[in-house]
Formats: C-alpha cells, structure tokens, sequence
C-alpha cells in the first residue's frame, strides 16, 4: 500500500477522502471532534507541500439533499483547528464546485458537501467516480472509518487516479496488522457491546490469536443465553442469527474468559432495581446491564500482566452511569499495565473520552465497522484499492 510521503503531491491538486461522520448535537454543533482532529496530520503536510486541497467525506446517511447532514459545521471546525479559512462549498459535483476547485489556490483547503446527498455515492456509481476524480490529480485515502464501503469515493476513485493511503490510514493499518501478525504477547482481547452479528466474527479470531479473550456487554448476555447458563427469553433477535457461530463456541476454552456474575435491573431499566449476582441466577425479569465485581477482579487480573490490549465495546450499559464501573476499571487496569493498549467502536471510544482518559491508550482507532472487519480478517475495499493500484 503506497503512503502520503511515497507519492508526490507538491505543487497538486489532491482528493482527500475524510471520514467527517462526527456526532452532532440537537442544534447541529459537533459533539465529539477526534475524527475531525485526528485527520490533521495529513491535512498540515499537504499545507506544507504546498498542496491544492480538496477535502470529501459522508456525514450520516441521507436520503437526498438534508441539510440536518451538511458538513458545513465541519468546515468551521477545520477552519478554527488549522488557522486558516477552509472554504465550504455546497455541493460535491457540479459546477460550483469546479469553479471552486478550477480557482483553488497552493495550500489552500476546500470541503466539498455530504457526498452522501447522491445516492451514486452508496452505489459506488462508476459516473459519480469518473467525476470526483476529475476534480484532482491525486487521491488520498484519509478515512478509515469508511474504508469497509465499497463507495465511489472510497474505491471507485482511488481506481481512477494515482492513490495513496494518507497518516491516519497508514497508522491504523500498522496498528491493527500488528495486532493480528505479530502482537507483543500476552495479547489480550476484550470485546464487549451489542453488534453481536459483527462481534461473533471477531470473537472467533481472537480466540485463534489471543492469550486471552474477555467478555462482556450485550455479545456476552447473549453467548450465556445461548449457552444456557442465563436465562432469558426471547433471545435478542441477533443472537437468533448467529445461533450456530455461538453454539460452536467451546465455553472450556482457557482462553475465554466471560461474565461470572452481573448487575442486573429490570428490562425497562428501573434503575431503582439493582441487584448484583451470579449469572445464573439471573431472574426472568431481570437483564444483565454491566459485568458484576468478581469478573471485574478478574479480568483485571488478566490485563495486569498483559503486553499489548485491545479493546472494542463497552462492558456495560456504559452511557447509564450505574452500569459504567466495570468498563471504567477496566479503562484504569489497561493504564495501569502499560501495555501497549488499542482502543476503537464509537461507543467505547466515547465512553473512554467521556472520563477522560483518551490519552491514555496508545492507539485509538477511528474505525467502528471497518476496524472491526478488518480484525475479522476481512478485505476492506478502500484499502484493497490502494494495493491493488499500487
Ligand atoms: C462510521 O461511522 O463507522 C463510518 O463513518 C461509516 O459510516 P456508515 O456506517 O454510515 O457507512
């Protein structure tokens, strides 16, 4: 895969496909900026190289033109965190935008609209490709997080111009190959949340490759229904898809390390209801909304000795604050074992920013889905375009 320093751009007009798919709040301000933050690195050495640059991205998933999805407050953002004016045009093809891009001047940035406003963008429509590349003479792949799309912007185009993988997708693809070629051992996995169909091919590979796979969160309750050991009924309707990949797992596995015991509510969240108990002895009205102590103990154990982590999915309803302990001392435990720790999936990556201890882990990745099928061994289009052009 070539990268940002191996291809030249001085002097160029460049494509540079973000991920800008940023949380926003009820009256359209960004809430959370680390995907926004974490693609200025690439952004300043363009700048630097004396660049044209052309900034495109998707921002939720629009039907048509809705202006509740216009990157427009990305360009503010962008502007306040460069120090410099980056200009908002308000569309991604058309000739407004090549009037803009026609004039665009050396270092300067531009944001294209929500490419998502064209529904060729999903469908990766060869037409759409053929015109964003024509804006440019160069493609940078700077998005992750949509790298697992097969979208016009993110394989189409890097088909129809020289590409390279920009800093933010040459880090996260070092990191996570690290992880499953060659990770520093003891290697510790902890999977938790609640995209059990996502999250069981996940668990299976590291079943393969960890030392140790720890629990927790939704996928957890789920395998333990399955499995019998927790009753609950009906089983979550995820769950019933993946019944096989679930009954194939070998619960004696020394590797595999679930919940022991839980903090259990009612399942219309009365949080006046609280019990904490052994897993099977989780009552018919009952549901089980965090790991309980004793697996915390435990699995705190594990971590204590580990040499790389990583971890993706919260342990509990961790946006509940009662439910949130065990994922916030399992946060402290990864800290405190110096391993070389990995951290993705927006809600565990929320989570850890909302008790601020972002900084705490070496590598925090911006991929939800496209992190999560790359660890699952899958072939991710937008970076399977970069090698396969190279
Ligand atoms: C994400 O938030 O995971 C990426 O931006 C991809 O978004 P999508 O799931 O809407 O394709």
């Amino acid at each position: 895969m070539r990268t940002l320093k191996q291809i030249d751009v001085r002097d160029q007009k460049v494509l540079v496909r973000c991920d800008f798919n940023v949380p926003l709040d009820e009256s359209g301000q960004i809430s959370d900026n680390f995907r926004i933050l974490k693609t200025l690195p690439t952004i300043k050495y363009l700048i630097e190289k004396n660049a044209k640059i052309i900034l495109i991205s998707h921002l939720g998933s629009p039907k048509g033109k809705d202006p509740r999805c216009s990157l427009k407050p990305i360009a503010a953002e962008l502007s306040r965190l460069l120090g410099q004016e980056v200009k908002f045009v308000n569309d991604c093809t058309g000739s407004e935008v090549e009037k803009a891009v026609k004039n665009i001047e050396k270092r300067q940035v531009i944001l294209l609209e929500n490419l998502r406003f064209y529904k060729e963008e999903k469908d990766n429509n060869p037409e759409f490709a053929k015109k964003l590349a024509g804006l440019a003479d160069v493609f940078i792949q700077d998005g992750f997080g949509v790298c697992h799309r097969a979208h016009a912007s993110v394989a189409g185009v890097a088909a129809l111009l020289p590409s390279a993988a920009g800093m933010l997708v040459e880090r996260e693809v070092e990191v996570l190959n690290k992880i499953l070629q060659d990770p520093y051992r003891p290697l510790v996995a902890i999977i938790g949340g609640d995209k059990i169909s996502t999250k069981i091919k996940v668990i299976k590979i590291f079943l393969d490759k960890a030392d140790h796979l720890l629990v927790g969160g939704k996928i957890a309750n789920a395998i333990l229904a399955i499995k019998g050991i927790c009753v609950r009924e009906p089983l979550p309707q995820e769950a019933e898809e993946v019944l096989k990949e679930v009954e194939a797992i070998n619960l004696t596995d020394s590797k595999l390390h679930l919940p022991i015991d839980g903090v259990m509510s009612l399942a219309n969240l009365d949080e006046k209801y609280l019990r904490t108990g052994a897993v099977g002895t989780v009552r018919k009205e009952e549901e089980i909304f965090d790991v309980g102590p004793e697996t915390v103990a435990n699995f705190k154990n594990i971590i204590a000795s580990a040499k790389m982590v990583i971890w993706n999915g919260p342990l509990g309803q961790s946006e509940i604050s009662p439910f949130e302990k065990a994922s916030l001392e399992i946060a402290k435990a990864i800290k405190q074992s110096g391993a070389f720790s990995v951290i993705g999936g927006g809600e565990t990556v929320e989570f850890v920013s909302k008790v601020g201890m972002l900084d705490d882990f070496n590598h925090v990745s911006t991929g939800g889905g496209a992190m999560l099928d790359f660890l699952a061994g899958k072939t991710l289009p937008g970076i399977e375009a970069l090698k396969s052009k190279n």
